[in-house]
């Protein structure tokens, strides 16, 4: 069987919230597929693929997902908490897919708020959340496409984790790793607020301290990065002196 899936089936089969697994071996996106099963499947489950013809990213953009060459996964949580918590989910997902790449590379890792991940200037890995209205609670629908490999097609600003491996990746404990730390931090996310992690994702942040370009579906504007606070939002300092809070926003260096 292949690696990526015999790995994804069997990091499903050992783990506490994502057993319930929907694995094909090519889709459209593993999030379509998650938001269409998502009121046919009452507890917590996985969309896991080894392709997807139409992968998407934030802000609807297309998210490359060449066969066999990343790790596509849909995981869908129902915690009960409010929607203005969606923000601090993303950041402790963020920690648990650093924390996972880390143990991989010997390399130092920048997020860059709120939710991508950089190595030496290159995205590795995107993840986007949504929050489904479900009856009585809302349920999370959190995206996650990291680059393992290399595609021929891939070029420019993206890069795949073998680029920074000093050896082969043994794929089969990375993606086990990054099941055992998505549940980790997902039941530290549960008990806590932003503000127990915050010093540790501050510690990876590539955009605080920088002059950033900030674009909403409303305006655009340059501003110096100054803090993340207690509830994840990023505060910004614009060129009117001016300190604003960013809750959604495509952010450029
Ligand atoms: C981004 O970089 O803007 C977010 C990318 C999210 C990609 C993942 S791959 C699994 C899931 N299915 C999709 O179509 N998108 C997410």
């Amino acid at each position: 069987m292949n690696i990526i899936k015999q790995s994804v089936l069997q990091s499903a089969e050992n783990s506490k919230y994502f057993k319930y697994i929907i694995f094909e071996d090519v889709v459209t996106s593993t999030q379509t597929i998650a938001k269409e099963k998502l009121f046919e499947i009452e507890n917590s489950f996985v969309v896991s693929s080894l392709h997807q013809t139409q992968g998407v990213g934030r802000f609807k953009r297309e998210f490359e997902s060449p066969d066999n060459c990343g790790f596509y996964s849909t995981f869908v949580v129902r915690p009960n908490v409010n929607r203005d918590k969606l923000m601090q989910f993303n950041l402790f997902i963020a920690l648990a897919i650093t924390k996972t790449i880390e143990r991989f590379i010997n390399r130092p890792i920048g997020i860059k708020w709120p939710n991508d991940i950089y190595v030496e200037g290159k995205k590795l890995c995107g993840f986007l959340t949504e929050m489904i209205p479900d009856g009585q609670f809302d349920t999370i629908v959190c995206g996650i496409g990291v680059n393992i490999f290399n595609s021929p097609s891939e070029v420019g600003k993206k890069a795949a984790l073998e680029t920074f491996a000093d050896e082969e990746i043994d794929v089969g404990a990375f993606v086990k790793t990054l099941f055992q730390n998505i549940e980790k931090y997902y039941d530290l996310f549960l008990k806590n607020d932003f503000s127990m992690i915050r010093d540790t994702y501050v510690s990876y942040s590539t955009v605080l301290g920088k002059e950033i370009i900030i674009t909403t579906p409303s305006e655009q504007y340059e501003a110096t990065a100054i803090d993340i606070d207690d509830f994840g939002i990023l505060k910004v300092i614009d060129r009117d002196g001016q300190i604003k809070s960013v809750l959604s926003a495509d952010i450029e260096e």
